[in-house]
């Protein structure tokens, strides 16, 4: 495999006597998975998903993905949580940093219905105002209120610039294959539609039409990405010895640190383009493992911007810290700091070094700086931010997640948390249903 896990930061913190135990139970839940006996084990269409994705499917997403390339200045992805992060990983990761000014012919993705801020999606109206605008929207259930905000606005002002007709054309949905109010709206608005499969949880849905159909707009062959994955998950299924695991290596180590009081894993990048990732990652994990009081909190760091602010509690902070680095070895362009003949900077010493060089030594030297202060750590080397390594790197950390979710002893695949939020907005918000909450929930806000 192209990625590999090392552990080696994690020795002097961990206790080796509960190796062998969390080894044996991170190996029955890759087992589980498969064999479908674990908790939410309706929710595991995703271990074999970059195999089970048909031509068909595949030549779908790419001429809806050409047709929306060919007619959109932008394109507008309307989705939360797993009907976003993935999309926006993979695309940051894979795009040039600026992208957004560039103008080189593939359509701007922009994101919408991740929030609800009205300054965004007032902003957002304008820089579309004289553009030639499609709209990817993505919810699985359907019912989400702030992608269905976001698109309620979007939907008239295509409506409005293209009219009805226009809209059938501009506008496609991704959701459930009967339920949801976007399956009904899209189906009397007569929308293109793609799937979301049922078995299918939303954080774990990247390598579905909600994320391959965007990613595919951005101009990345999925292809690519799928076979990445495809090839991870080869490389990691039950037959595979548990030293060339590298899901079970990585689920073992976290599980190692959490049960020695690490309680926090941050993980970290000196690649700026991985930003996103590591928000699809802290999703990943944070809604699969945070529950029944247990849990590691994901946490997500920039480097070496984050050494200027982060750095400081990282090294010296509470003890509760480890560190998980996402290591790329090879970028993909080569420059050379330059020889200055005045060496006012007094940065001759570097002068003829690529920056890439620099990077690594600012990596190495925060690794050794940060295990000498507590901070055990977890490097996950790729060789480069290639569409195979970030379809490899998917595959990796779901696989990972799905059973280091069952080493704790929970189920990975729900997410009832989330639920407590959208009650309180709701009752305040005078929904139907919520009367009495609604009154409850203001007699408490008003003392
Ligand atoms: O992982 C999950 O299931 C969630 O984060 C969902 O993706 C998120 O809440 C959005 O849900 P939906 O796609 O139903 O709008």
């Amino acid at each position: 495999m192209d990625i590999r896990v090392n552990v080696d930061g994690i020795a002097p913190f961990v206790d080796e006597n509960t190796k062998k135990s969390l080894v044996e139970k991170a190996v029955a839940a890759n087992k589980s998975l498969y064999e479908k006996t674990g908790k939410g084990n309706d929710f595991l269409g995703w271990v074999s998903l970059p195999l089970s994705v048909s031509e068909s499917d595949i030549s779908e997403i790419e001429s809806v993905s050409q047709n929306l390339r060919e007619i959109s200045d932008v394109v507008i992805v309307t989705g939360i949580g797993g009907s976003y992060l993935g999309a926006k990983a993979v695309i940051e990761s894979l795009s040039s940093s600026f992208e957004a000014y560039t103008d080189n012919g593939n359509p701007k993705i922009i994101f919408a219905g991740h929030h609800l801020d009205e300054d965004y999606l007032s902003e957002m109206l304008d820089f579309i105002e004289n553009k030639r605008v499609s709209c990817i929207v993505i919810s699985k259930s359907g019912t989400t209120t702030e992608p269905a905000v976001a698109f309620r606005i979007i939907k008239r002002h295509i409506e409005q610039k293209y009219g009805k007709e226009g809209a059938k054309e501009r506008i496609v949905a991704i959701t459930d294959h009967s339920r949801g109010a976007l399956r009904k709206l899209s189906e009397q608005e007569g929308y293109r539609t793609f799937v979301i499969p049922d078995d299918v949880g939303g954080r774990f849905s990247v390598l579905t039409p909600v994320g391959l159909l965007p990613i595919s707009v951005a101009g990345v062959d999925i292809r690519i990405l799928l076979k990445g994955a495809t090839d991870m998950e080869r490389a990691t299924q039950i037959d595979v010895p548990e030293d060339e695991n590298i899901c079970l290596q990585y689920a073992v180590a976290r599980n190692l640190l959490y049960n020695s009081g690490k309680k926090i894993e941050i993980l970290a990048n000196f690649n700026p383009k991985l930003h996103y990732l590591t928000e699809w990652w802290k999703q990943l994990f944070g809604e699969s493992e945070g529950k029944e009081g247990k849990g590691i909190f994901p946490a997500g760091t920039d480097f070496t911007s984050d050494l200027h602010s982060m750095g400081q509690y990282i090294q010296e902070g509470e003890r509760i810290l480890f560190e998980t680095v996402v290591s790329v070895e090879k970028p993909r362009e080569e420059r050379l700091i330059p020889e200055d003949a005045e060496n006012l900077d007094q940065l001759n010493f570097l002068s003829g070094k690529r920056i890439s060089e620099v990077n690594r030594m600012a990596e190495l030297g925060t690794m050794l700086a940060h295990v000498d202060g507590g901070v055990p750590n977890i490097r996950i080397e790729i060789p480069e931010l290639s569409a195979y390594v970030i379809g490899q790197l998917i595959y990796f950390f779901e696989k990972s997640c799905g059973i280091s979710g069952y080493v704790l002893g929970v189920n990975p695949f729900d997410q009832p948390g989330v639920e407590a939020y959208k009650k309180n907005m709701f009752a305040l918000l005078g929904k139907a249903g919520y009367e009495s909450e609604g009154e409850k929930l203001k007699a408490r806000i008003n003392g």
